[in-house]
């Protein structure tokens, strides 16, 4: 990319301090790296979801499947995750598996050398010795583009993915949130034009953080943030996305949100961010869904949740057609295959399977 600098000639301190948009220009260039989401833009999402797509279709035959798992096998992803994981783990596992790429994994930093009085720089160091992308999720936010930092300046600068850091960013699964978003409004416009309405606990919710950004590359789009106030958007968030000029409104009145929005994002609370059992102590009941409020919202609406849910979505919702968030987990491997393959360039030789093989 023209814009792309370079993360080996900027100090730590000198990163560190720059904007999140600037910092996105650091992450562009070889190799690429996927680490906050104003990183993207609308033409990369797009190429993304339609490569996800062929991916998708390719897969449903086994010819096409054997054709996949050729075309990185000659890589090693190291999964690292420190802090706990279902989804996103299995779905970068499994993505990995479609493509070919062995996977090598830590999903306990305990059992890593760390407990020995390593830093934790030196363990991901470790890890690039033997594998070709890092796949990370962390609780500290911002420690994702630290190792970034720290590889581009040793002699093995692989690719690294954030799946998850602190309460800051999730980019990939705001990459498989839009790819949802595209799919289901594929017949209506696609998503500009389109409101969406983020639900539940939105200061300390990542995927929100990261979502709510990438909506400001569409056109037209209107976000409400829905919470209680103390679990409020970050005033952060918001000067972005005023810089960005989007139009968004903070409010703590979800039922006249609920016939508004084309897309309903569920959170959930994130209690293991309390420092003594705070959201205890907040009444978040209104910040929930059941079958009872489905004639409220539009046909066409989708409810979403990144998952895991406790009670803001009733599980009598669960076979509605417009209840998104089974197919959006599934979403995150088609999504999270095709970022793969474009970190390591290959994308091209989906583009020719797909046309000689008539799946268009
Ligand atoms: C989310 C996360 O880890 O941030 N889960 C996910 O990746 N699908 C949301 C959450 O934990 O609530």
């Amino acid at each position: 990319m023209d814009n792309a600098k370079k993360l080996s000639e900027i100090s730590w301190q000198d990163f560190n301090d720059l904007p999140l948009a600037e910092k996105g220009r650091y992450f562009r260039g070889q190799p690429q790296h996927t680490l906050i989401a104003q990183q993207f833009s609308r033409p990369q999402l797009e190429g993304l979801c339609t490569l996800a797509t062929k991916i998708r279709r390719i897969s449903k035959r086994r010819e096409g499947a054997n054709f996949l798992r050729t075309l990185l096998s000659d890589k090693r992803a190291m999964l690292y995750f420190a802090q706990p994981s279902s989804r996103t783990y299995l779905s970068f596992n499994s993505a990995c598996q479609l493509l070919g790429l062995t996977t090598i994994d830590v999903r306990d930093s305990k059992t890593s050398s760390e407990v020995k009085g390593e830093s934790p720089e030196d363990t991901i160091r470790t890890f690039s010795s033997y594998a070709d992308m890092i796949i990370m999720r962390h609780p500290v936010g911002g420690f994702a583009e630290r190792v970034a930092w720290m590889l581009s300046n040793t002699n093995r600068t692989i690719p690294v993915l954030n799946a998850g850091s602190g309460a800051d960013q999730h980019p990939t699964q705001a990459l498989l949130d839009i790819y949802t978003l595209a799919r289901s409004f594929e017949e209506i416009g696609g998503i500009d034009g389109k409101s969406v309405a983020f639900v539940g606990d939105l200061a300390r919710g990542r995927t929100v953080r990261s979502l709510a950004w990438l909506l400001t590359l569409y056109n037209d789009v209107k976000v409400y943030f829905v919470a209680p106030e103390q679990l409020q958007i970050g005033e952060d968030v918001l000067e972005l996305l005023d810089a960005a000029g989007m139009e968004y409104e903070v409010t703590s009145d979800f039922a006249s949100v609920m016939p508004k929005a084309d897309a309903l994002y569920m959170t959930r609370i994130q209690d293991e961010w309390d420092a003594d059992g705070e959201s205890t102590t907040i009444d978040t009941s209104s910040f929930s869904i059941n079958a009872e409020h489905m004639d409220v919202l539009k046909e066409t609406a989708i409810i979403m949740h990144p998952l895991p849910r406790r009670k803001e979505i009733s599980t009598d919702v669960d076979n509605d057609p417009r209840a998104m968030y089974w197919r959006q987990m599934r979403n995150g491997m088609w999504a999270r295959a095709a970022l793969i393959l474009s970190t390591f360039g290959r994308e091209d030789e989906v583009d020719t399977f797909y046309a000689d093989n008539e799946l268009e």
